[in-house]
């Protein structure tokens, strides 16, 4: 099943004057698959951030359309799109994005909070969640009293907690230790092998995009080399690193 379908999607940023214009997206064109685990790549500055921000509701394509779950969501209104997006998407952010004054367990009920859920099924459904990612006994904590790789997985139990269609996540191991990033990957892994989760990571960390199934680089706003892993992740780390070689190296689209 097709969950997420985007057609010739662009994006421009500037003013009135060609001279201030950025051609941020260039005709993007992404099919993606229900269970697919795909990594967006890229230099610095290519789109990819641009691109998760199109994808999740939170920018607008200057043209083109994003299909999720058969909807087009360029064209939902403010408050569809609002929404939409608490149903359909989950996000995790490089920088947790979690309350500081609420406990790990709050911040993983917030969405539903907002969803006006019964209480008995929002503790049922956080401890659920917050077992799988193996932090319900630190469920009563501060954010500022847990550790990187335990926040990330906290973000990650609250982007999965309404069993989104899509989760979308921006550099997720930006911010933690090789350690930390080891244990948040191997439960996105977990996630997309065990709970079926689609996942679009952008990440510019070769380990991290190692554990995709699929990369798509970006170059420039345009899909640029396209990469299926088949082997060990060993292997495919090995290939996200020629790949990278390539496009750092100057090449134009293959
Ligand atoms: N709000 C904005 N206004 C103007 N230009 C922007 C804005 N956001 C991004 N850009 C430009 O669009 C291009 C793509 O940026 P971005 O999507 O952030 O790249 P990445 O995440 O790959 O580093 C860059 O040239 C960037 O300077
Ligand atoms: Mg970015």
């Amino acid at each position: 099943m097709t969950v997420l379908e985007t057609k010739q999607l662009t994006k421009i940023y500037g003013g009135k004057n060609e001279s201030n214009i950025t051609h941020a997206l260039n005709g993007i064109n992404i099919k993606v698959e229900s269970g697919e685990f795909i990594g967006i790549m890229g230099p610095s500055g290519s789109g990819k951030t641009t691109l998760l921000n199109i994808l999740g509701g939170i920018d607008k394509p200057s043209s083109g359309n994003i299909k999720i779950m058969d909807k087009n969501i360029e064209a939902l209104s403010k408050d569809e799109l609002a929404t939409f997006r608490r149903k359909n998407l989950g996000f995790i952010f490089q920088d947790f994005n979690l309350m500081d004054s609420l406990t790990l367990k709050e911040n993983v009920m917030l969405p539903m909070v907002l969803d006006k859920i019964k209480p008995p099924i929002m503790e049922e459904k956080a401890k659920e969640i917050m077992e799988f990612f193996e932090i319900y006994d630190i469920r009563d904590k501060y954010p500022y009293n847990v550790s990187g790789g335990q926040m990330q997985r906290t973000a990650a139990s609250r982007a999965l907690v309404n069993n989104p269609a899509v989760v979308l996540a921006d550099e997720p191991t930006g911010n933690l230790d090789s350690k930390s990033s080891n244990n948040v990957m191997s439960c996105f892994c977990k996630m997309n092998e065990q709970r079926n989760s689609t996942i679009i990571m952008v990440t510019h960390d070769t380990f991290a995009a190692s554990f995709c199934k699929r990369i798509i680089f970006i170059k420039d706003g345009s899909i640029n080399i396209e990469i299926v892993r088949k082997g060990d992740r060993q292997k495919f780390f090995n290939e996200i690193l020629d790949c990278q070689a390539v496009i750092g190296g100057g090449m134009t689209n293959i």
